[in-house]
C-alpha cells in the first residue's frame, strides 16, 4: 500500500460521505490526491478537503485507475457494481453498505475489535451497520470479559442514519407542525417529527427488519462468537445525529456491575458516562460530532442471573460510517 495514497470518496456529496471527507482532514490520513464521486447530479458542485476546493466528478466505471483506496458510501447498489471493478483496477475498497458485509470473502471489521481480520482482505472490506458498530464497542469487551450468550436490545436511530434527504425531511416537518401547515412525507411512510417509528429497512417474513437481524448476523462476524443470538426492534426517532442502543444482555459468566464497569473504562473507543445521581448518562445530542462512543445506565438485569443493562450512543455517521472507514484505512497503512 502507498504510504501517501491516492483516496477516492464515493458518494462524496451524501450525509457519510462529507464526515468522511472532514475525518480524512481531521485525523491528518496522509491522503497525497483526494477525488471525489457522485452521481451526475453532483457534478462541478466544490467540496473543501484542507484548504482545496475539490470539484466533484460523476461516478463512472473507469474512475478509479490510479486509486489507492476507495470509501464507498453511495448505497448498496451502486457499491455491488462498482466496488468489484475498484478492486480489479487495484484499489481496496472501504464499503459502508450492506452489499458484502456477510460475504465469506470480505472482512467485516471494527478496527477496536477485529482489525487482524484485514490480513485476509481480497480487495473489499466492509464496514459493519451502525447500530451494531455503536453496540458493539460496548458489548465486545464485556464479552471478551464475561462470554455473552445473548441481548435483547431496543435502539432509538437519528435521522441522519437514513441519509441527508431524511435530515431535510425531519426540519422541514418541524417548521411545519410549529407553523400549523400540513405535514408532508418524502422519505419516512409516517411523520417523523415529534414522532417515533418502530420501523427500519425493510420487514422480513419473520417479522423483523433487515435492520434488526444485522446486529446478531453482523455481531457474530465481528466477535467471532457464531452462537450469539440478538432480538432487536429497531426504531427511527426525531434526533437529528447520533443512534443510541438500550441493551440487556445475557453471559456465560457472573457480572456484577463493578467487574462491568472496570471492563469499559478500558475499553478502547468507549467513554464511561455513568452517574445518575448527577443526572449524567449519554445523551445523543452530546455523543454527536466525537469519536467516541459513550456508555452509562450500567446495572443488574433484574430478569437474567447473569445480566446487565446498559446504554450505548455513538454518533453513527462517525463510528458507524466515517470513523470506522478511516480507521480502516489507518490500519492498512500500519
Ligand atoms: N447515514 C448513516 O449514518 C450511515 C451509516 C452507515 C452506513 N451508511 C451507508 O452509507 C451509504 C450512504 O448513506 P448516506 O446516509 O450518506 O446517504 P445519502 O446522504 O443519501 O448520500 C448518498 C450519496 O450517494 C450518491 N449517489 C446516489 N446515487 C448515485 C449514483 N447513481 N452514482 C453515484 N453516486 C450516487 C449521492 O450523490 P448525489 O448527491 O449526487 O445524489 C450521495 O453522495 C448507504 O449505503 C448507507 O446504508 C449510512
Amino acid at each position: 500500500m502507498n504510504r501517501n495514497p491516492h483516496v477516492a470518496v464515493v458518494g462524496a456529496t451524501g450525509a457519510v460521505g462529507i464526515e468522511m471527507i472532514k475525518t480524512l482532514e481531521k485525523r491528518n490520513f496522509p491522503v497525497s490526491k483526494l477525488t471525489l464521486l457522485a452521481s451526475a447530479r453532483s457534478v462541478g458542485r466544490k467540496l473543501k478537503f484542507r484548504a482545496q476546493e475539490i470539484a466533484v466528478k460523476e461516478l463512472t466505471k473507469d474512475a478509479f485507475a490510479g486509486i489507492d483506496i476507495a470509501l464507498f458510501s453511495a448505497g448498496g447498489s451502486i457499491s455491488k457494481e462498482f466496488a468489484p471493478l475498484a478492486a480489479k483496477a487495484g484499489c481496496v475498497v472501504i464499503d459502508n453498505s450492506s452489499a458484502f458485509r456477510m460475504d465469506n470473502d470480505v472482512p467485516l471489521v471494527i478496527p477496536e475489535i477485529n482489525a487482524s481480520d484485514l490480513r485476509q482482505h481480497k480487495g473489499i472490506i466492509a464496514n459493519p451497520n451502525c447500530t451494531t458498530a455503536v453496540t458493539l464497542m460496548a458489548l465486545y469487551p464485556l464479552h471478551e470479559a464475561f462470554n455473552v450468550r445473548r441481548i435483547f436490545a431496543s435502539s432509538y436511530q437519528a435521522v441522519s442514519g437514513t441519509g441527508a434527504k431524511a435530515i431535510d425531511e425531519l426540519q422541514r416537518q418541524v417548521s411545519q407542525v410549529v407553523e400549523g401547515k400540513p405535514v408532508t412525507k418524502e422519505v419516512y411512510p409516517h411523520q417523523i417529527a415529534f414522532n417515533v417509528l418502530p420501523h427500519v429497512d425493510s420487514f422480513l417474513p419473520s417479522g423483523y427488519t433487515k435492520e434488526e437481524m444485522k446486529m446478531e448476523n453482523e455481531g457474530r462476524k465481528i466477535m467471532h462468537h457464531p452462537t450469539f443470538r440478538a432480538s432487536v426492534t429497531c426504531v427511527r426517532v426525531p434526533v437529528y445525529r447520533a443512534h443510541s442502543v438500550a441493551v440487556s444482555a445475557e453471559f456465560e459468566k457472573p457480572v456484577t456491575v463493578d467487574a462491568a464497569r472496570e471492563v469499559l473504562l478500558k475499553a478502547p473507543g468507549l467513554d464511561v458516562v455513568d452517574n445518575p445521581e448527577k443526572k449524567e448518562y449519554p445523551l445523543p445530542l452530546y455523543a454527536a460530532e466525537r469519536y467516541n462512543c459513550q456508555v452509562g445506565r450500567i446495572r443488574k438485569d433484574c430478569a437474567f442471573d447473569n445480566g446487565l443493562c446498559f446504554w450505548v450512543v455513538g454518533d453513527q455517521l462517525l463510528k458507524g460510517a466515517a470513523l470506522n472507514a478511516v480507521q480502516i484505512a489507518e490500519e492498512l497503512l500500519n
